[in-house]
Order: C-alpha cells, then sequence, then structure tokens
C-alpha cells in the first residue's frame, strides 16, 4: 500500500515539475539511447546542445552506421569519454547488421550492445519500451538509501542489487519510463547530495531518513 502510494506521489510530481529536455519529447529508442550514453558524464544542460546537433546530423542509426567513425568522434568532439562515441558507432553497425536496425527490447540482447550496461539497458527498456527493467545510477541509489534507510556501503554489489530489486517490484504497468525518469529527477534536483530539499520532496512523509534525520548520513560510501 505504502509502496503504491509512493508510485503515484512521484509521477503525479514528475507530472507537473519535469525540466524540459529534447529527449523527453520522444520515445524513438534510438534518440533515448544517445541521450543516455552522453548523461552518464556529462551535465543536462551540456547534452542539450550536443544531443540536438547530434540527432540532426544522423538521424537514425542507419546514418551513424553509414558515417565514418572520424565523423562520429567530430560530433562528440568537447563530450570527452570519447569510448562512449566509438561504442555508440560500433553499436549502430551491430544493431543495422544483427537486429534489422531496431534498438534490441529484451534485456538479453540489448546488454550485449557494445557500450551498454546494465544502467544503459535499464534507461532505454524502461524509457523508450516501457518495460519493467529498473535503471540504477548514484541517483538512484541516493533516493533508495534515504527513503529506506540502506546504510550498507553503495558500492557493494549486493547493495545495488537490493535496490534494484526495490525498483522493480515498484515499477508501474504502463508508466515504468515515466518512473525510471521520475527517480532520477527527484534525484537530480530535490534529494540531492548537499542542500536537499525535503520539504519540496513529494515522497517526504516516507522518508525513513527524513524521518530519523539521517539525510547527512546516507547514502554510505565506503572508500576503498
Ligand atoms: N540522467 C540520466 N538519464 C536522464 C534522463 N532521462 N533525464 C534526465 N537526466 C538523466
Amino acid at each position: 500500500i505504502e509502496k503504491e502510494q509512493i508510485v503515484i506521489d512521484l509521477l503525479k510530481w514528475f507530472k507537473q515539475n519535469k525540466r524540459w529536455m529534447p529527449w523527453r519529447e520522444t520515445k524513438n529508442p534510438y534518440y533515448i539511447w544517445i541521450s543516455e550514453i552522453m548523461l552518464q558524464q556529462t551535465r543536462v544542460e551540456t547534452v542539450i546542445d550536443y544531443y540536438t546537433r547530434f540527432i540532426e546530423r544522423f538521424p537514425t542509426i542507419e546514418d551513424l552506421a553509414a558515417a565514418t567513425e572520424e565523423d562520429v568522434l567530430k560530433s562528440w568532439e568537447g563530450l570527452g569519454y570519447y569510448s562512449r562515441g566509438r561504442n555508440l558507432h560500433k553499436a549502430a553497425k551491430v544493431i543495422l547488421e544483427k537486429h534489422q536496425g531496431i534498438v534490441p527490447s529484451t534485456y538479453k540482447e540489448i546488454i550485449k550492445i557494445p557500450g551498454i550496461g546494465p544502467y544503459t539497458a535499464g534507461a532505454v527498456l524502461s524509457i523508450a519500451y516501457n518495460q519493467p527493467v529498473p535503471a540504477i545510477d548514484g541517483n538512484v541509489m541516493r533516493v533508495y538509501s534515504r527513503l529506506y534507510n540502506i546504510s550498507k556501503d553503495i558500492m557493494a554489489k549486493e547493495t545495488v542489487e537490493e535496490v534494484r530489486q526495490r525498483v522493480e517490484v515498484m515499477m508501474p504497468d504502463g508508466y515504468c519510463g515515466d518512473f525510471s525518469e521520475a527517480l532520477m529527477e527527484l534525484g537530480a534536483t530535490i534529494c540531492t547530495p548537499k542542500n536537499y530539499k525535503c520539504e519540496a520532496c513529494p515522497i517526504r512523509d516516507y522518508c525513513r531518513a527524513k524521518e530519523q534525520n539521517l539525510q547527512e548520513q546516507l547514502p554510505v560510501r565506503i572508500i576503498k
């Protein structure tokens, strides 16, 4: 019951408060994939520009697959982490040759694509295909460690697995993409590492960290 109410309150908040981003105007799996790769090590404001130019230059997977690596890296210039660009290009060719140009819609297949790890797989499957596959990033780990007062090391794979399961059981039929993005948005704008804004949080009434004033102590990150 509480789980369901958390989902309802979060989705309602997201609908009313989400920031405009160009990839939020589409469900095209190719575009969602590009945005998620770019967003991994780069700020939203920077990505908006690069994303817009990238999809103008390479509007389809076919266009990207047909380009030279030099061309792709030229569009990536300034974004950094160039292996992301190289993998994106390699992946476009794989998707064209092995998947008829369609981004795979199952975890088993999409996870084999170069540059796509568990996070990107979950993001693309939930946002583009509305599948109940969690996308666990640092934001989601922080939100859940606070919401449920999880004080185990968030870098430990058992902790990630616990959070993955907690997210999975909450993913609402038909709204998996909105739920994924709502969690990311909450972590990026409200449930931030410092200066978190609990008074504006749609799920503050359910938050164990807030209840015990543990926001500052969570998540726990053991530096090895
Ligand atoms: N960070 C990663 N994915 C994102 C998304 N879809 N929207 C906003 N920020 C993100």
